[in-house]
């Protein structure tokens, strides 16, 4: 069983990949957050340079997101030149301002248009290609008329987050629709979603057990140990609060060499720290009154919270 890091679209940027990798590593694979599917003259120079050159931490797969055919079949080409295997379809962004244009999670009730997408790629690509979806944008069943179309096509593996679109990120995940995926596709399959703690990636794998993969997303952020703990490694307390804190002294100054402006650092931090108070002592009003901090004051705060983890 396989285990991969999830995507995350303005948090997971190359720095924090990078340094996240370097103390929490060990994932057979780390999905890219997504870049726009674009000829070349319209591929955007600051989506391009976080992700190339390829890292070398592990498994490195880039994630693009479109609906046109012509511009999905040249950026998988265009990755693969620069050294990326695997490309990965983004089907499971729920941002309405990307699902109106029939992107992402919003192509999914359109399973004629995924099937010819999915055609010409693995016709006239190099690329081993694979989707990332949800259940369905409205309803689980378009990824059963997904799945039925695409199972015949040599794609890589297909990731489901077992939610649907509508749901955003809120609700339970749907395990028993994420069963009769499993049960229709004949795909290698990787399932994503609410991944918590041990005992959820425990409770996945013996209810899916012919899986050739779970993603980890949050429960990442949450719990920067979960894939060590998942592996069997006791960490006690102690060694987790000293990780933590250099693991952040690292992050900051790896942000502050490459972003020009603290604003700009300070509110990539606030999203992490959305995430990581969970291991710190805040409380949720703690946590409004930490986001409300600026510059070297919020810097300040939370290397101190960060000295305050896990205890
Ligand atoms: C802030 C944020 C950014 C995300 N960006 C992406 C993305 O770029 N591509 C993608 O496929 N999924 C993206 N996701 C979804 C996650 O990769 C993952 O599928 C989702 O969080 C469910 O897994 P989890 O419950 O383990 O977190 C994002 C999620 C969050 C919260």
């Amino acid at each position: 069983m396989k285990i991969y890091f999830a995507p995350f679209h303005g948090l997971g940027c190359r720095q924090f990949r990078l340094v996240f990798m370097k103390h929490f590593g060990g994932f057979d694979a780390v999905f890219l957050p997504f870049i726009p599917a674009q000829q070349l003259h319209q591929l955007k120079q600051t989506a391009m340079r976080d992700i190339f050159p390829k890292e070398n931490t592990c498994e490195i797969i880039p994630q693009i997101i479109g609906n046109e055919i012509n511009s999905i079949v040249y950026t998988t080409c265009f990755l693969y030149d620069l050294g990326f295997e695997k490309v990965n379809l983004n089907l499971g962004c729920p941002m309405p301002k990307i699902t109106r244009k029939r992107r992402a999670c919003g192509l999914m009730p359109f399973e004629d248009e995924i099937e010819q997408i999915v055609d010409r790629v693995c016709e006239t690509s190099p690329v081993k290609f694979s989707l990332k979806m949800r259940l369905g944008m409205f309803s689980a069943e378009e990824s059963i008329a997904i799945l039925n179309r695409v199972n015949n096509y040599p794609l890589d593996e297909v990731i489901i987050h077992a939610r649907l679109g509508v749901q955003q990120y809120e609700g339970k995940v749907d395990r028993q629709a994420f069963q009769t995926c499993y049960q229709v596709c004949r795909l290698p399959l990787c399932y994503n979603g609410d991944v918590f703690t041990k005992e959820d990636f425990c409770s996945v794998i013996q209810q899916f057990p012919n899986l050739r993969a779970v993603m980890l997303g949050r429960g990442m952020l949450q719990n920067p140990f979960l894939l060590e703990e998942i592996k069997g490694n006791m960490i006690s307390a102690e060694e987790k609060n000293k990780r933590f804190a250099t693991f952040y002294q690292d992050l900051i100054s790896a942000y502050q060499q490459y972003f020009p402006c603290q604003t700009i650092i300070v509110n990539r931090l606030k999203e992490l720290w959305k995430y990581f108070y969970h291991f710190v002592p805040l409380s949720d009003d703690g946590l409004q009154q930490l986001l409300r901090q600026q510059g070297d004051e919020f810097l300040s705060a939370t290397c101190q919270l960060a000295e305050k983890s896990f205890i």
